[in-house]
């Protein structure tokens, strides 16, 4: 088994340790795997700017293959910021909206929980839009530059290329206060994921593939130290983790006053390549976070987890589904209830 190796948030160490993983994997796929359990959607089509932006996935995909080079955390990090943005209050790009300075509610994206976000996504999606804003103005919404963005990583990380639905618009409301009930927590329950992914539509099989984006990126320390030493408030780690995880994560994250920009791969084993080693993790006590490692745990998840463990290609069909419908949730269209902004960052 080769161990986990960690990085600060230091640019530099993040980038050496990347590329190493690069060079020795990145293969992707060119199949197109299409969706094949959402009900068709009323107003969103794959083919919505055929007219008016007829080259915007080229456009947006310039920009992410190019940012994807110089920086590969933009991939987990643009993935995590459409799970945020669809999750509170629909994909609607809100997770984009800048707080207002003296304004009295902060906007969503300074949100305790959303504070980790790294600022590698957001770049994504301004540059895809300005550079979209110079060949079809004011047409394409930054909601659904956020969605092609994160199918775009998706597979340039080794993944599944999918088509993706377009046609949202943007969201005119963003709070901070609506974040804190709507984002799953690392010690969140699987009853509580079960219960949250359902509110929005989402069922358990979608909690487990879309858990599965965790086969990339990275958490910090205070996401999972409680595992490694005072587990459910005793003196003792989690025993659903593996001893030698255990070692090398209690090295690089002390139980206190350990560098708070400590990162670990949430997958130990392939942490640069989009791949469903992340199941084959959890079921050998390999999983970052408690949440993630309650799938494996959980009767009603545990047979997803073995499935998906089993068979890549099947991981990569139930992963395309669920992002479908994630996707999909809350979207706002027309002019009543949302805008298209120039800058993502501000509304109109
Ligand atoms: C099921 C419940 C989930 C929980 C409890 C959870 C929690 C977390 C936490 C705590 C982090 C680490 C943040 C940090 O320390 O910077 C993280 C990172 C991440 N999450 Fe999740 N997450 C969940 C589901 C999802 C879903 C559904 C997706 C996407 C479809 C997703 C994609 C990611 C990615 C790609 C990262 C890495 C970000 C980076 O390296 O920049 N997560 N998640």
């Amino acid at each position: 088994m080769s161990l986990p190796s960690f990085a600060s948030t230091s640019p530099s160490l993040v980038l050496t340790f990347l590329f190493v993983f690069f060079i020795l994997s990145g293969t992707s796929s060119c199949l197109v795997i299409h969706a094949n359990t959402t009900r068709p959607h009323r107003q969103l089509s794959v083919n919505y700017y055929a007219k008016s932006c007829p080259q915007i996935e080229q456009l947006v995909g310039s920009v992410t293959s190019q940012k994807f080079k110089e920086s590969p955390v933009s991939g987990p990090a643009t993935i995590r910021l459409l799970f945020h943005d669809c999750f509170v209050g629909g994909c609607d790009a809100s997770i984009l909206i800048a707080s207002k300075p003296g304004s009295k509610e902060l906007a969503e994206k300074d949100a305790e929980d959303n504070r980790e976000l790294k600022v590698e996504g957001f770049e994504t999606v301004k540059k895809a839009k300005e550079l979209v804003e110079t060949k079809c103005p004011g047409v394409v919404s930054c909601a659904d530059i956020l969605v092609i963005a994160a199918r775009d990583y998706v597979h340039l990380a080794g993944g599944p290329y999918y088509q993706v639905k377009k046609g949202r618009w943007d969201g005119k409301i963003s709070t901070a206060s609506s974040v804190a009930f709507n984002i799953p927590r690392a010690n969140s329950t699987v009853d509580q994921l079960i219960k949250l992914f359902n509110s929005k539509g989402l069922t358990t099989q979608d909690l487990v593939a879309l858990s599965g984006a965790h086969t990339i990126g990275f958490a910090h320390c205070k996401h999972f130290v409680a595992r490694l030493y005072s587990y459910r408030g005793m003196a003792q780690p989690d025993p659903e983790m593996d001893p030698k995880l255990l070692h090398a994560l209690r090295m690089y994250c002390p139980n206190f006053g350990g560098n708070s920009d400590i990162v670990a791969p949430f997958d130990a084993t392939t942490p640069f390549v989009f791949d469903h080693a992340y199941y084959g993790n959890l079921q050998n006590k390999m999983g970052l976070l408690a949440s993630d490692q309650a799938l494996a745990l959980d009767p009603r998840t545990r047979p997803i987890v073995q499935d998906l463990a089993k068979d890549k290609q099947k991981f990569f069909q139930a992963f395309v589904n669920a992002m479908d419908k994630l996707s999909l949730v809350k979207v706002v269209r027309g002019k009543r209830h949302g805008e298209k902004r120039r800058d993502c960052s501000m509304h109109m």
